[in-house]
Formats: structure tokens, sequence, C-alpha cells
């Protein structure tokens, strides 16, 4: 049977508009199309394949977990699920983990288990929500209603209440918002969809501070940051502010589903038996593939990799801007970069993925003025500079197109 880009159309529910180009195999940080054209690859399934398509460590683990159990329900013990929660356990704040499938699940979970905190300890005046314009916490009902963005919220019926959105790096608009009645305050600690932006030092400080004076817990989601994404094992690390929920999806799993709630003991115990759950949460397979993650990329080689590749990467679409002068300035941490589009070429985030696409790469947006990239964490230097070529080759067509108008 030959699929084409028509048969989406045909039989898929026409809530994404897919690209024209079908991958069918991919090695590293290369894809190949049907027609066997090959693309570098620096969208990394939107900041997934930490560690590229098909790298051997998760290979071999998938297939020999394959050949093992796939599935057992959360009825019985299972063995990889509790591998990887040690080592999360190990490696970060957390003392217990609650696994799912995606990070709005992941979310979705640390979302009810703040509300219940609140509730059992202080009772059901607390049940403020706060979170952040331009938020981005995944498409269940609560988690877009907890997202910042009317476009992805709104059309649905009657959505959770009780939460507010602050502005993000502006502590005094979270101070306006928050009181005794505040159960948590959500955030990325580095706004991904909303366009890339970091967290000022003194902002993420100053919610830590706010959160802990009004017994509101501080909740992470690092679905997009964790997992070396920005040069630490995750992001909270490198802010000097600890979380008291954090939730980790993603890079989790490098291409196999997988999300993750972290937590404490004492925040934990409010999750009694029966409380919540998952049919799939911790299945074998997304738990060894997983582990096998990440041991690979919890290492100094990975992580200090990750910020090394950051240099060539700024150095290589600043040396395109000098000649081109399409981006007012490249924001982000680690492998989580967004080039910002300037004045005359705003709104075109769009021309340019589309223009790279046609040179043989592939990137992201970040709304319509942040061309993203999010690439694997061990990208080859090779790989890094024949992509910066194709960009640059974008770049020049989308500049004379536009000079041509
Ligand atoms: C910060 C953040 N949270 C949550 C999500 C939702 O994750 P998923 O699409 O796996 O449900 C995303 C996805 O882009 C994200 O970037």
């Amino acid at each position: 049977m030959q699929i084409s880009r028509s048969l989406f159309d045909e039989v898929m529910v026409p809530n994404y508009a897919p690209s024209a180009i079908i991958p069918v195999k991919g090695e590293g940080s290369r894809i190949w199309d049907q027609q066997g054209r090959e693309f570098v690859d620096f969208a990394g399934g939107i900041a997934v394949n930490c560690l590229g398509h098909c790298h051997p460590v998760l290979v071999n683990a998938l297939t020999e977990q394959a050949n093992k159990l796939w599935h057992l329900s959360n009825t019985m013990t299972n063995e990889p699920a509790l591998m990887l929660a040690k080592a999360l356990v190990d490696n970060t704040f957390a003392e217990k983990v609650y696994f799912a499938n995606s990070g709005a699940e992941s979310n979705e979970a640390a979302l009810k288990l703040v509300r219940r905190v609140a509730l059992n300890n202080y009772g059901p005046h607390k049940s403020q929500i706060i979170a952040f314009k331009q938020a981005f916490h995944g498409r269940t009902l609560f988690t877009v209603s907890v997202g910042g963005q009317a476009a992805y919220s709104d059309g649905f019926g009657p959505k959770p209440g009780d939460i507010d959105h602050a502005e993000y790096n502006n502590l005094d608009s979270v101070k306006a918002l928050i009181s005794d009645n505040t159960c948590a305050v959500v955030l990325e600690p580095l706004q991904g969809e909303g366009g890339i932006i970091s967290p000022t030092p003194e902002f993420i400080q100053g919610v830590r501070e706010l959160c802990d004076k009004h017994n509101a817990l501080l909740v992470f989601d690092e679905v997009q940051t964790g997992v070396g994404r920005t040069g630490e094992l995750y992001a909270y690390m490198g802010l000097g502010v600890v979380p008291d929920v954090l939730t980790t999806a993603k890079a989790l799993g490098g291409g196999f589903p997988i999300g993750a709630m972290l937590t404490t003991t004492e925040i934990a115990k409010h999750l009694v038996v029966g409380t919540h759950g998952s049919t799939y949460g911790g299945n074998p397979l997304a738990c060894a593939v997983g582990l096998a993650a990440f041991n690979t990329v919890n290492t100094s080689a990975v992580l200090d990799g990750v910020k090394e590749r950051e240099q060539w990467f700024r150095e290589g679409i600043n040396a395109i801007n000098d000649k081109y002068k399409v981006f007012s300035e490249v924001r982000g941490k680690g492998l989580l970069l967004g080039a910002v589009l300037n004045a005359d070429y705003a709104g075109k985030a769009r021309e340019f993925m589309l223009a790279a696409a046609d040179e043989g790469l592939l990137v992201l947006m970040a709304g319509a003025n942040v061309v993203r990239m999010a690439p694997s964490l061990v990208i080859p230097k090779e790989d890094v500079s024949q992509g910066l070529a194709r960009f640059e080759r974008a770049v020049a067509k989308v500049v004379a197109a536009a000079k041509a108008v």
C-alpha cells in the first residue's frame, strides 16, 4: 500500500496539518523520506529524540525488553518501572515517582496532587492555581486551562475553575494574585512553546519565596526542559531553586512515550490507593527504554556536550545573522534555542521553517516569531555544520524573496 499525504486528509481527524515530507527512516540526527531525500534533524521530534533516531543503546534496551515482557498493568510490581523510578529518585530532589504516558498526563497528575494536598492540609478554600501567560502544559482540559493560551482552551465548554495567569518574569504580577488560598504555582523553568523565554534568577527565587510564605506548592513543568535539554539533568538544577513537584516526559523516553511526576514523600502521601492511576503508566517497554536514555544522558560527557553544542549553534546562527540581519537575538539554554525574528521578518517563522525543509533541514517554530531548534543532545559536529549551512541557504532564500516583493 502506497502511503501518501492525501491519505492523512482522508482517514485522520483534521487536528494536525503535517508537512508533505513523509519520513521513513532515521539514524542519529538524519532522517530520510519516502523518496530517499535526506534531512538534518534540528527538530528532534519537538525535543523528544534526545539521543537522535534509533540510538543503538535504546534499540538494544527496547528489543531486550520486548523479548521479555511488554505490559503488566499497575496491579503488578514491575522491574523496569522500579529501576527507572530509583534512578530518578537517586538523581533528583524527588523521593517518589508516578509514571504516566505523556507530558499532559504527568501534569494532570501534578495538578490533581496539589489540589488534593491543599484540600487535605488546609481545606477546600485553598484551590487557586497560579500559572503564566503563554505557558504550555498539555492538551487535556485541565492542562489547557492551566496553560495561558485561549486559542487552546476556549471552545470546549466549562473549564476547570480557580486558575489565574500571571506574567512570566514579573514577580509583582504573581504577588498581586497569590494568597493563602493559593494551592500551587505552576511554571516552565524556560517557557518553550511560548517563545523560548528563560526565567530571571530573581523571578524564579521570588516565586519560590512567595510559595513558601503562602504554603503553596511550586510545580516545575520540565516536560520540554528535562533530561539534559538545557545542559543540566533538569533545568531546576541550574537555577538554584528546588520545586515541590516536577513533571518530565518528552526526552525521558528518547522517543518512546512515557512521562513522570516527581515529588517528595510528604507530598506524595496524599495520592493514596485509588485516588489516581493509568493503565499504561510504568509500562515495562517505556521504562526500559527510559532507563537506558536516562543513564546515557546523565553523564558529564553528554551534559557538558550539550553546553559545547549550544556554542556551536549560537556561533553559527550569529554568523548567519551577521550576513542577513534577520534575527534580533538567539535565546534559550543548552539545546533548546530560539532564533527570534526581527521587526522586518516578524510573523514569518513558518516561512523560515518551510524554506529550511526545502534545503534538507528540519527546524521548529515557537510561535510566529521564533525559529526553534531542539536537536539531539549528541548531534555530531558534522551534522551541526551541515545543518547550519542548509539553514543559511534557507535564510538567504527567505531574504531574497522578501526583497523581491
Ligand atoms: C512544557 C510542556 N508541558 C507539557 C507538554 C505536553 O506534553 P505532551 O504533548 O506529551 O502531552 C509540552 C509539549 O510540548 C510541553 O512543552
